[in-house]
């Protein structure tokens, strides 16, 4: 046993007075009553300007914090977040990754009825998975979404490692011009290919946040890749992290981490190990698309405690029903661009194009009658689907209120994951197994959001 970690207990991570989100290993605050407010705010987004119009959720415990709250919730005990909008437009919140009731899910018209302006909705689960997950809107979201309305949630267990420190981090950017004013979100012709990128990267709503750990102790380190549009290569230069959790579960044998490559939606939780010289700093670089750029840094404080990786004891595995996957049914999930183009009648910020399309079928919006399901599926039944990406784009393919089991990748070695999310290459063909446990409607979407709203979306009813 490790009684060496308890020793950091308590004093978890370490703030740098740069205003940084910090959290800490084990916290007593995880409330499980609170009330978020959807707000138009301004902050300092790019470190020179204040920017305008910015959109968040403010927690009634944090009136003074910006970024939205990093919730805490402990798995399995009931929870309840009241939504109040004070946002001129509707709004709603789901909760990405979470496997829980349909009618809590936050897609309007689909679950639920917007929020409007005034309004508010209740939301109460008990979330069955511990991990790191994070919630966002359902609505007009390339634009709520772009300007600030993308939380972290946090699931803890009692049964989870004890670490020396915490330190979560939301990675997202900001599309700003020279003056920190907001530009326009996207640009048809990106919209088409990769997405149209932000102009300012971020970190917990800072430009190269810096942060301070325990010398030579083990950080869990929780990402989440909550940006509309980026794909992150993510390295640490100056220490060894090991992978212990992607999309929120654990990997079944954690590795050292090379090079992760997380696209929106997606989380990875990282064991790392802070170097044992007092003021070495850690960065946190994302590779991609080409020249390194610093993400966040860790600094080194105080004497070694001489952790080692090695004597981290796993996580434990969520809950899981295993696919019979001899008599699973098999549907397609075929990725296209789609010829079709101009606006189509729509509701909740459509980008008014088309681009995009699930087994050819572009989604309309987020229409008022969405279109027939892609698939029906029987309570308690397995079913794999036969995703083929044919275009020559990443698609971060969400479900919602399930998961999903990689079966098999025509292109990379791919371990028995549990996803939301799923990181679909170019011409990449993959099976995603899946119990259909959860009866409702369930969207499935990519989370590059300009593909989302240009037609990559549909959904799966489940009875
Ligand atoms: Cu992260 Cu449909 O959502
Ligand atoms: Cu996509």
């Amino acid at each position: 046993r490790r009684n060496v970690l308890k020793a950091g207990l308590g004093i978890a991570a370490y703030g740098t007075g740069l205003g940084a989100a910090i959290v800490s290993s084990r916290t007593a605050n995880a409330a499980n009553e609170i009330e978020l407010e959807a707000v138009n705010a301004k902050a300092l987004l790019d470190g020179q300007h204040l920017t305008d119009g910015v959109m968040t959720y403010r927690s009634l415990g944090e009136p003074d914090a910006l970024m939205p709250p990093t919730l805490r919730v402990k798995r399995g005990e009931p929870f309840s977040a009241k939504l109040m909008n004070r946002l001129n437009e509707p709004t709603t919140i789901h909760w990405h990754g979470l496997r829980i009731e349909n009618r809590m899910d936050g897609v309007p018209f689909l679950t639920q009825p917007y929020v409007y302006t005034g309004d508010s909705f209740d939301y109460r689960f008990a979330a069955p998975d511990a991990g790191t997950f994070w919630y966002h809107p359902h609505c007009n979201t390339l634009t709520q979404m772009g300007r600030g309305m993308t939380g972290m949630l946090i699931v803890e267990d009692p049964k989870d490692p004890q670490f020396d420190a915490e330190i979560a981090l939301n990675l997202r950017d900001w599309r700003l011009g020279a003056k920190g004013e907001f530009i326009e979100q996207f640009k048809p012709r990106d919209a088409a290919r990769n997405g149209t990128f932000g102009t300012v990267r971020g970190a917990n709503w800072q430009v190269q946040p810096a942060y301070e750990a325990p010398s030579g102790g083990i950080v869990r380190l929780r990402l989440v890749a909550s940006d509309v549009t980026r794909i992150y290569q993510l390295r640490l230069d100056g220490a060894d992290a090991d992978v212990i959790a992607i999309d929120g579960q654990p990997v079944p044998n954690r590795f050292r981490l090379e090079t992760a490559v997380i696209g929106p939606g997606q989380r990875l939780d990282l064991a790392m190990r802070m170097p044992d010289v007092e003021g070495s700093v850690v960065s946190l670089l994302d590779t991609r698309p080409s020249t390194a750029k610093t993400v966040a840094t860790f600094q080194a404080i105080g004497q070694s405690l001489k952790h080692r990786l090695e004597e981290l004891p796993p996580l434990s595995a969520n809950p899981w029903q295993e696919p019979d996957l001899k008599n699973a049914e098999q549907i397609p999930l075929i990725l296209s661009a789609t010829a079709e183009g101009g606006a189509k009648e729509s509701f909740c910020g459509s980008l008014g194009y088309t681009f995009w399309a699930i087994n050819r079928v572009p989604w309309p919006g987020d229409s008022v009658d969405p279109t027939a399901p892609l698939a029906e599926l029987k309570l308690g039944k397995s079913y794999i689907f036969n995703l083929e990406n044919l275009t020559p784009h990443i698609h971060p393919i969400h479900l919602h209120g399930m998961n999903f089991q990689v079966v098999a990748s025509n292109m990379r070695q791919v371990p028995p994951l549990i996803t939301d999310t799923y990181l679909a290459m170019p011409d990449e063909k993959v099976q995603l197994s899946l119990v259909a446990d959860n009866p409702g409607d369930w969207v499935l979407h990519c989370h590059i959001i300009e593909h989302q709203k240009s037609g990559m979306t549909s959904y799966v009813r489940v009875t």
